[in-house]
């Protein structure tokens, strides 16, 4: 539907069949008032991994007209001890409907962890991924089905995941955290003119101290309004002991002239057509 928002996450319910995962949508209009629509994919074990792991899914919308799947999900597919570091892929014809398992790889034949999602303004599609052997992450842009990750775009040569991505004035934003596992560290960014780099050194994006206000980078959404654009900062909370209950922080980044900073969290309000947001100051 036009002008909605679908928002994908994994879903860890406790009354969920133990040997699936699952995937579950969202839809707003407002990017602040959520309804639930349908858990998209109920996955068995695609591939005898045992107790296997199923992360961070993405899903891009192919526009052209003559692909077979409109919808095209990517996760992170995993086995015990994340050894397996693929990629895998589910298809769907609707957007909130239930996504058919097609396969796992490995994206341009690296090991895969963590990935993140981007859609240039041309609206060419890429796979951000960690590859921890290579010592940093890529940035792969999607073959025109978005059925396979077909070049390197880039190499950030920096040992960090969670990579989100935006363009934004002329400029690339890539934010990153470090290697903790569910526990938050200081998340840095680099920017660069092309996507092909070359990046700038990473510099913090709030004190570290508070640790990205203990939360890890997960996406950065452009709002892209009548008369301002609001770049969103969402990211994860994760609860390690009851995972299905974690939380996010979403908040507006000031961002701009190759810098940027993640306000402490505080209350905000957002107006997704004029694409102006504010923090809203206690009285
Ligand atoms: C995090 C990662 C999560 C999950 C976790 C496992 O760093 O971002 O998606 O893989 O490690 O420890």
């Amino acid at each position: 539907m036009k002008d909605t928002y679908y928002w994908f996450g994994e879903d860890r319910t406790p009354s969920n069949d133990p040997k699936k995962r699952y995937v579950a949508c969202y839809s707003s209009q407002d990017l602040v008032h959520w309804k639930f629509r349908n858990q998209v994919l109920k996955q068995s074990d695609p591939d005898h991994l045992g107790n296997w792991i199923l992360e961070r899914p993405k899903v891009f919308y192919n526009k052209v007209s003559k692909v077979s799947h409109k919808f095209v999900m990517y996760m992170h597919l995993d086995g015990p001890g994340y050894k397996l570091a693929r990629v895998a892929i589910a298809v769907s014809d609707q957007v909130d409907g239930d996504y058919t398992y097609v396969r796992s790889f490995r994206p341009l034949d690296h090991e895969s962890r963590d990935i993140g999602q981007f859609i240039d303004d041309d609206g060419a599609a890429y796979l951000i991924f960690k590859s921890r052997p290579t010592g940093g992450f890529f940035i792969g842009k999607l073959s025109d089905d978005y059925m396979s990750v077909e070049r390197e775009a880039s190499f950030v040569h920096a040992p960090l995941e969670g990579g989100a991505l935006v363009h934004y004035q002329g400029l690339y934003y890539l934010i990153g955290s470090h290697l903790t596992g569910w526990a938050p560290n200081p998340n840095v960014y680099a920017t660069a003119k092309s996507l092909e780099g070359p990046w700038t050194e990473f510099k913090d994006i709030a004190p570290p101290e508070t640790k990205t206000y203990s939360s890890q980078s997960s996406m950065l959404i452009k709002v892209i309004g009548e008369k301002a654009t609001t770049v969103i900062y969402v990211g994860d909370r994760w609860k390690p002991k009851a995972l299905w209950d974690s939380r996010y922080i979403w908040m507006p980044l000031e961002i701009g002239g190759g810098a940027t900073i993640l306000p402490e969290p505080k209350p905000w309000s957002l107006d997704v057509r004029s694409g102006k947001s504010s923090i809203l100051s206690a009285k």
